[in-house]
């Protein structure tokens, strides 16, 4: 028999979604599910703003560099860091919330992206389709504008969902023992590395990636084009500055 959780191994993000369309309850349960998802003290310091309208998948499309997911997909899911809603309820109870610092925003972080993953395996687990947008975070300071966020609430990460209209080829990983160490960590030699990062320089779509980009490694795409430094430096800077402007540096 075939265990429940098999498709795990099958999974893959889904960038095309079909004109199906994913009803309430099935979208709650899988809220729910997420919900059920371990959380730092219980705390549940997180919220999860779900986008259905196109005129806010039309605001948010831009601030995604225009990935075409964000208003073809159904749903669209905003995970965020709140520390805001606890710290209210500590202050209406005599306490005094003591959250307007980094470690807070990495805690709070922490519990969004359980969040988000859970809801992700359930939906998956389902048969829907989704993409993560890790352009969330490079433009964390207008998605905070239009999704009206107040202090102490940072978008973590973004999910598109919906019913898959393609099931794309399963993209490599590298091999177990390239990610898992015992007991301790041991570095790698230059030949564990040109080993382990084998399979991926000689994927053909890798290999076209290279000669498109003019460059001579699968690493220089990956350095002077997809993550550069400057930009890194760039969106890094900005995102400082919108946790000191959502208060969570130490004020
Ligand atoms: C935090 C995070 C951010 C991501 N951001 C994007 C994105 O902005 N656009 C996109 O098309 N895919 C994005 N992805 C999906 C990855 O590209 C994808 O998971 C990876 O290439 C492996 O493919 P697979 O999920 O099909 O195995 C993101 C994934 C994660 C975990």
């Amino acid at each position: 028999m075939e265990r429940k959780s098999d498709y795990l191994q099958s999974r893959r993000t889904i960038r095309k979604y079909s004109s199906k369309p994913v009803d309430d309850i099935l979208l709650d349960s899988l809220l729910n599910k997420g919900c059920r998802a371990s959380t730092t003290g219980n705390m549940q310091v997180y919220s999860i703003i779900v986008i259905r309208d196109e005129v806010m998948k039309q605001k948010l499309s831009p601030l995604h560099f225009n990935q075409k997911m964000v208003t073809e997909a159904p749903v669209v899911l905003t995970f965020c860091a709140d520390f805001n809603r606890f710290s209210k309820w500590c202050r209406l109870r005599k306490a005094e919330p003591g959250y307007d610092n980094f470690l807070s925003f990495m805690t709070a972080s922490i519990d969004a992206l359980i969040v988000a993953q859970t809801v992700c395996v359930a939906a998956e687990s389902e048969g829907l389709g989704i993409c993560y947008l890790g352009t969330t975070t490079y433009m964390a300071h207008k998605i905070i504008e239009v999704l009206q966020l107040p202090s102490g609430v940072v978008p973590v990460t973004t999910v598109t969902l919906g019913w898959p209209a393609e099931i794309p080829e399963q993209v490599e990983r590298l091999p177990l023992e390239a990610v898992v160490h015992s007991e301790t960590y041991h570095d790698y030699s230059d030949e564990d590395i040109v080993s382990y990062y084998r399979e991926k320089e000689e994927r053909s779509d890798s290999v076209k990636f290279v000669k498109e980009n003019n460059k001579e490694t699968l690493a220089q795409v990956f350095t002077d084009v997809r993550y550069k430094k400057a930009d890194n430096i760039h969106f890094s800077n900005m995102l400082l500055q919108v946790l000191k402007e959502q208060g969570f540096m130490n004020q």
